[in-house]
């Protein structure tokens, strides 16, 4: 199963406006990003071991090109992730990766590095941390 992060719940932190316009989103809304370098979406996850966590950032990309991002986990980039088109605003993708996780409060930030910004951010789903 693993846990849900909502990009619109506290401690999460969202440089922007929590929105609700497109729908499709789970909880209650989304975070859209100031269109902007820099602009950025973070959530603190808490897994129940350290290791390698996969995880998933559901988004909407509307727009007609990627938009590109750093992938930061407690302060350090770790990977590069492209956003790619969906289609619509409406139309919700899933983005996986796999990070370096230790106990207690970590912090994941999608730290978008071209004026485009982010895509539309609607959560975090946190698999279990293997090894
Ligand atoms: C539109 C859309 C927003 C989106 C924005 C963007 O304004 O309504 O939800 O965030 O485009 O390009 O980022
Ligand atoms: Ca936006």
């Amino acid at each position: 199963p693993g846990q849900r992060y909502e990009a619109e719940t506290a401690p999460a932190v969202c440089q922007g406006t929590i929105d609700a316009n497109w729908a499709g989103f789970s909880g209650s809304g989304f975070c859209n990003g100031t269109n902007a370098a820099g602009a950025y979406a973070q959530f603190t996850v808490n897994p129940s071991a350290a290791g390698t966590a996969s995880l998933g950032i559901r988004y909407a990309n509307g727009a007609g090109s990627a938009r590109a991002a750093n992938l930061i986990v407690n302060g350090s980039a770790v990977a590069t992730v492209s956003f790619e088109p969906t289609g619509a605003w409406t139309t919700w993708a899933t983005k996986t990766m796999t990070v370096p996780l230790t106990t207690g409060g970590n912090t994941i930030r999608v730290d978008p590095t071209t004026t485009a910004g982010l895509p539309n951010i609607d959560h975090l789903d946190l698999g279990p941390t293997a090894g």
